[in-house]
């Protein structure tokens, strides 16, 4: 039987899953987003320019496409309980109902969740719901302290103490910001890296260990941002990691699995890596933007048929991958995160890309081309038996594409950068 698909999400991380659903068995993709993103358009027998939070909208849209089944991107849909309602019009969601969701997008419900269920990996924390109470636990604390908004922020709310800023810079965000509630939490120090699972009725599958970079500039300077690239290895492992340490961080969702009977999409683990082991950053609720350009490429398991299973409440299967090294590079606007200049034509197609894969994000597709906007724009990603290959393929494309306009970490997946990596695991298990 042909199953139709309905792809909510526009961005890159969504055009990658329009390509998994594309390369299934007996399939038919719809989508809807809020932008119409060209390469998932080009996929889709249909596209809808609907809010990803508009729930019965996206309702309509599936009963009149008549879809089956449902995979959902971004976080802001799941938030706004787009799961919930699909699922209750009969449409299985491949994510979260509202209430599961709320591991990714209510933080201090996620750390109140980990110390009651013991899940592994949870850092010291507190949750406040008055700034003056955190700002006088900021004042009071020995060591350092990750401050995180308690809702979502887009990835752009947290600022760590020690890090990107001062104890009485700490305080006067906590008391001058515009958010309220706030989880204040140990700062962790060590390498970061994130496992995606697909996970449903109790079961879950485990994707290669991927690390992203956030900072907006060369070298992890600049302000935080949605994510500007990222690589995996042709192993399920990084090169600063070993193996005991992808099994560690798997038995913490393992645990928050068995904890949340009711979970079913993918659950992002976002783990940083200590002198003391993998500890957790954070989980999210869906699959990592850039992070599924790197694993939907390699993995060699009909995806449709993973969604299928879930669905049907059957075993899911032993998923199987390429085995090569991925590098994901994000292009972004002039001026991206704080001052972005819309407007640059792109230069570069799904054909032009040569051996690297095209991913588009945010673009503007007018009559004469494809425009950026204000947030990040394209990703290209290299396959390959190594990260330096897969770095060259990737950096080969974004030559094509020309730096008019645009911005891209050129480090990202470089040799240099991964050998400071694993440099600076082994100065922290030195120490
Ligand atoms: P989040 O929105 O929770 O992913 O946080 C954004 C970024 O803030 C993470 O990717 C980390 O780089 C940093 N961060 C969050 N929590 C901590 C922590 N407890 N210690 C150190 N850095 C953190
Ligand atoms: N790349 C980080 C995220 O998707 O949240």
């Amino acid at each position: 039987m042909t199953e139709t698909v309905l792809l909510v999400g526009g961005g890159g991380r969504e055009h990658a899953i329009a390509r998994a659903v594309d390369d299934s068995a007996d399939t038919e993709l719809y989508a809807c987003a809020s932008n119409r993103n060209p390469g998932i358009a080009s996929l889709a027998e249909g596209f809808s320019e609907i809010d990803e939070t508009d729930a019965d909208a996206i309702v309509d849209y599936a009963e009149e496409v008549g879809a089956t089944l449902a995979a959902i991107g971004p976080e802001s849909a799941l938030n706004a309980g787009v799961a919930d309602a699909l699922d209750a019009a009969g449409v299985y969601a491949f994510g979260p109902q509202e209430a599961e969701a709320r591991i990714e997008t209510d933080k201090a419900f996620q750390r109140e969740f980990m110390a009651e269920h013991d899940v592994p990996g949870c850092p010291d924390f507190a949750t406040f719901e008055d700034p003056e109470e955190a700002a006088d636990y900021i004042r009071q604390y020995d060591g350092d302290l990750a401050i995180k908004p308690r809702g979502l922020t887009g990835g752009k709310g947290v600022r760590v103490i020690g890090d990107q800023i001062t104890e009485a810079e700490g305080i006067e965000y906590v008391l001058d910001s515009d958010y309220e509630e706030f989880v204040l939490e140990e700062r962790l120090v060590g390498e970061e890296f994130t496992i995606q699972a697909f996970v449903a009725d109790g079961q879950y599958r485990v994707t290669p260990a991927v690390q992203d970079h956030k900072r907006a500039y060369e070298g992890d300077e600049g302000p935080n941002t949605g994510g500007m690239g990222s690589y995996s290895d042709a192993t399920f492992e990084l090169p600063f990691m070993t193996e005991a340490d992808y099994t560690e961080s798997v038995e913490v969702i393992d645990a928050v699995v068995e904890a949340m009977p009711d979970y079913k999409g993918i659950l992002y683990g976002q783990f940083m890596l200590t002198a003391e082991g993998p500890k957790v950053v954070e989980f999210n609720a869906r699959f990592g933007d850039p992070e599924a350009m790197n694993t939907l490429p390699v993995l060699d398991t009909d995806f449709v048929s993973i969604l299928q299973a879930a669905r049907d409440g059957e075993e899911l299967p032993e998923l199987t991958f390429s085995n090569q090294a991925t590098v994901c590079k994000y292009a972004v606007p002039d001026g991206y995160p704080t001052d972005p200049e819309a407007g640059a034509k792109i230069k570069i197609d799904e054909e032009s890309a040569g051996d690297a894969l095209l991913f588009y994000a945010s673009v503007d597709a007018r009559e004469d081309g494809i425009y950026t906007t204000t947030s990040r724009s394209f990703a290209v990603v290299g396959l390959a038996d190594t990260i330096t290959g897969a770095e060259a393929i990737a950096e080969e494309a974004l030559g094509k594409a020309g730096e008019e306009g645009l911005r891209v970490r050129h480090d990202i997946g470089k040799a240099d950068l991964l050998q400071q990596r694993i440099d600076h695991m082994n100065e922290l298990r030195e120490e």
